[in-house]
């Protein structure tokens, strides 16, 4: 039995679409998650990255049963929480976090912010008041904020400050496994920094498990120890990062690692993309074969014929693609 603390298996997430879904024999399905498949060890961090709609979102609410998948299987610790009765999905719920871009969202306005961290364990009824309360001001100086900042709102608060309290709610009720969707995206470089050395910090002193959503390849190398990079659904590449950054061997890789921002504004970036042709294709009706070939540079004919497997090529480095097809 493989020893993953979490098991994603062929997870496949299609969702019904079309203006006239209701007259129709069979509405067009977007293909939104298309058959991934990943594990990830306790204590560590894995990244997801990819470009707008490649279902980086949904793979998040797929791997939380916060949505029914159409296909797959995801295990933590073992268990089959897509098959979970409901208790046990209770139970393991508490273990699960999601911690999205903008905190104010997650975040009840007309509660103060010691309020708004305690209140998953109200949802989940434990402890008393006074337990709760006591509980949430510990959290408030785990993430670095003050005993004052308790009996504030989330308005008077600046974007880093309510991305901590966020961070807060999601770790009081000590979960096993933290999913950050796009934590710092909306939040200032130096601001950014400093979240991220907090994670770190919480990972550490608590045995965290993370799933690391970022479109930004720079974010993603800070703190992932392993990095699944996605397309249309699908996962093309996934490397431990430091091979990753070192040899990215798929075509879209390559060109999401061109166009990472170099830190001097007035060296010449690589454009958008490494100047891929065209835009993202619809996940309705994607590309045939392997999905990238209208925007690869090197497509050859058979990329448009079949579809390429992801396949290990050196220890822990799987990648989809014909030019690694031996
Ligand atoms: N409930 C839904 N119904 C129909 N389509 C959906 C639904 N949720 C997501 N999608 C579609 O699924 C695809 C993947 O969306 P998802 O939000 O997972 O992408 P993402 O990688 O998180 O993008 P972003 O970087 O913009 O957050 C997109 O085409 C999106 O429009
Ligand atoms: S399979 Fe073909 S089209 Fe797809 S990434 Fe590789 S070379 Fe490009
Ligand atoms: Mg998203």
């Amino acid at each position: 039995m493989s020893s993953a603390f979490l098991e994603v298996r062929d997870l496949v997430k299609h969702f019904p679409v079309g203006r006239s879904r209701l007259f129709q024999a069979k509405p067009d399905m977007l293909k939104a998650v298309d058959g991934i498949s990943f594990d990830l060890p306790q204590s560590r961090t894995l990244g997801l990255v990819g470009e707008s709609g490649c279902g980086k979102s949904t793979t998040a609410r797929l791997v939380l049963r916060l949505i029914e998948p159409s296909n797959g299987e995801v295990r933590l610790e073992g268990v089959d929480i897509l098959r979970a009765p409901a208790d046990e999905l209770q139970r393991m719920r508490r273990e699960m976090q999601l911690v999205f871009q903008d905190p104010l969202s997650s975040l009840n306005p007309r509660m103060s912010v010691g309020v708004n961290i305690a209140e998953p364990l109200r949802f989940h009824r434990l402890g008393d008041r006074a337990e709760r309360s006591e509980k949430a001001r510990e959290l408030l100086e785990v993430v670095g904020l003050k005993q004052r900042d308790y009996d504030r709102y989330p308005h008077e608060m600046s974007g880093g400050q309510c991305q901590r309290v966020a961070i807060a709610r999601a770790l009081i009720l000590r979960p096993k496994l933290v999913i950050f969707d796009e934590p710092v995206s909306a939040l200032d470089v130096s601001i950014q920094a400093q979240i991220l050395s907090l994670l770190l910090q919480l990972q550490r002193d608590f045995a965290l498990t993370y799933i690391f959503i970022s479109h930004d390849l720079s974010v993603i190398k800070r703190v992932c120890d392993t990095t699944a990079v996605m397309y249309l659904g699908k996962i093309v590449e996934l490397a431990s990062s430091e091979e990753l950054y070192r040899r990215p061997l798929h075509p879209y890789t390559q060109a999401l690692l061109q166009a990472i921002p170099l830190p001097d504004p007035k060296a010449k970036r690589a454009g958008d993309l490494g100047g891929l042709e065209g835009d993202v294709p619809s996940p309705i009706r994607p590309p045939s074969g392997c999905r990238f070939h209208t925007r690869c540079p090197h497509r050859m004919p058979v990329c448009s014929e079949r579809e390429p497997e992801l396949k290990e090529l050196a220890s822990g480095h799987q990648v989809a693609c014909f030019l690694h097809d031996s």
